[in-house]
């Protein structure tokens, strides 16, 4: 199952995917993650990315077009993976096509969670994430049971550098100057679907899976 999670920053991508990738049994590829441990370690690549990332620009195509293509080559990817956050950009989508082709997997699926602009920055704003498992978790719309404090493993929770009103502004430009496009992109290929981004959590889980099984 090849499956590619679209919507705008604080959707519920990363929400979502944590229950359809344990659900399906597949690897969860999220190239905002992978900039995020970059960063933490210092590397170069952390170094380019969190430029762009404190920003709410996005990381220049190449080097995550690079990124994308090692991750997908590992053998894990054989059975299935979920991309969130990428393509994000029409060469992201051009490159996610030809490196499919090369491995032979022509059966990708879209799904975009739909969720109207008014909404997103307060999703994000109110978004904690463990700093032990890395579970996400809002303040008001899915809080932990003990106030910052991870119900899954005990740790404490962290706020991403990039969850501010403001930051969240440019983001949502960046979407839908760039990224929104490929909803036309991946409705010409005949491979696109939605959901309802206003509901639940419970209840956007549920729509996801009724699609796919
Ligand atoms: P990335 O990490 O991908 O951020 P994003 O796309 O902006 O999306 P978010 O992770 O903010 O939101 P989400 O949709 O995952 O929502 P979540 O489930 O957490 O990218 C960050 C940066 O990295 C980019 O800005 C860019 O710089 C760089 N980057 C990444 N990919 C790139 C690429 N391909 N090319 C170039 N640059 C790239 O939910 C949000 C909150 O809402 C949570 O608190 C959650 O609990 C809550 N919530 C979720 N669903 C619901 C619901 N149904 N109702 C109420 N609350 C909900
Ligand atoms: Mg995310
Ligand atoms: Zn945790």
């Amino acid at each position: 199952m090849e499956l590619l999670l679209m919507g705008p920053p604080g959707a519920g991508k990363g929400t979502q995917a944590e229950v359809l990738t344990e659900k399906f049994n597949i690897p969860h590829i999220s190239t905002g993650d992978m900039f995020r441990a970059a960063v933490k370690e210092g590397t170069e690549l952390g170094k380019k990315a969190k430029e762009c990332m404190d920003k709410g620009q996005l990381v220049p195509d190449e080097v995550t077009i690079g990124i994308v293509k090692e991750r997908l080559s590992k053998d894990d990817c054989k059975k299935g993976f979920l991309l969130d956050g990428f393509p994000r950009t029409v060469e992201q989508a051009d490159a996610l096509t030809k490196i499919l082709e090369e491995l032979k997997l022509p059966n990708i699926r879209v799904l975009n969670i739909n969720v109207p602009k008014e909404e997103l920055v307060e999703r994000a704003v109110g978004r904690r994430i463990c700093k032990g498992c890395g579970k996400t978790y809002h303040l008001k719309f899915n809080p932990p049971k003990k106030e910052n404090v991870c119900d899954a493993c005990g740790k404490e929770l962290y706020q991403r550098a990039d969850d501010t009103a403001e930051t969240m502004n440019e983001r949502i430009g960046v979407y839908e100057a760039s990224t929104k496009p490929l909803i036309e992109y991946y409705k010409k290929m005949g491979v696109y679907e939605e959901v309802d981004g206003k509901l639940s959590i419970e209840k956007v889980s549920e729509a996801l899976i009724g699609l796919l099984s």
